[in-house]
């Protein structure tokens, strides 16, 4: 097996791993969301709980699909062989990212660690979808090279909830800072990061088309 192909399998491995264990928590260990919630403590706007809830499982429900559309439409096999589903499963990805983008728009407010972490969030809900369109129009223009490595750009940011979570798990357990603060740092750390490790990628990949 090439080392591509076992670059993409571990990615497709984490992506599954990863939505199992967002489905447990969200379905199973914690529902209505209570840990989370319960490290709200200093919010500049009252939280409406029942719609903040529905908000979430939309956001999820998307990002979910959003990250299985992507991890297909990088398959070679996808491309070059089911060239009408790669562009419609592609739309389909642009689609989840806006979904994404616009519950992240209504949560960001209320983000966990306060203003700082609003902004952080807000920047991201104009950076991905910009993102995501880039790669669109370079399609539209036959700039294939471009688009590729655009989409690759966009798909990092579907990495943002995993990233967070395990920056926040590790800057807590090193330092033994609050939860809220650790958090901070993990949102403002993960934007830079994730740009950074999809850089990495598409030099890594001279070529990007054979992934
Ligand atoms: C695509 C993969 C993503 C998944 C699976 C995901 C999942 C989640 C989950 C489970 C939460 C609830 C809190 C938690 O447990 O962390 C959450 C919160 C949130 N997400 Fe996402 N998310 C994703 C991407 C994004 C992106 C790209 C943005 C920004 C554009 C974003 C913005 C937010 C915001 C603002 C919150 C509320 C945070 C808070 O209340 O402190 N998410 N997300």
């Amino acid at each position: 097996m090439s080392k591509r192909k076992l670059s993409y399998g571990l990615m497709v491995a984490i992506v599954i791993l990863f939505l199992l264990y967002i489905a447990f928590m969200q379905l199973i260990q914690d529902p209505q969301a209570d840990v989370f919630l319960g490290f709200k403590t200093r919010l500049n706007h009252p939280l409406n709980v029942p719609f903040w809830l529905i908000a979430l499982r939309v956001h999820v429900a998307f990002a979910a699909v959003g990250m299985i559309s992507g991890a297909i439409n990088f398959s070679k096999r996808s491309r070059q062989h089911h060239p009408r589903f790669h562009r419609w499963n592609g739309y389909l990805y642009v689609a989840t990212v806006m979904m994404v983008g616009l519950t992240s728009g209504y949560m960001a407010p209320y983000a966990t660690g306060g203003r700082a972490v609003s902004i952080a969030f807000n920047i991201l809900t104009m950076l991905w979808p910009a993102f995501t369109l880039i790669a669109i129009i370079q399609i539209r223009k036959h700039r294939l090279e471009s688009h590729r490595k655009w989409m690759i750009r966009s798909y990092a940011y579907c990495f943002t909830n995993m990233t967070v979570h395990l920056l926040t798990f590790a800057i807590r357990s090193i330092t033994g800072w609050s939860y809220p603060v650790s958090y901070s740092i993990g949102v403002y750390a993960a934007i830079p990061l994730l740009f950074i490790a999809a850089e990495v990628v598409i030099r890594t990949l001279r070529n990007t088309s054979d992934i």
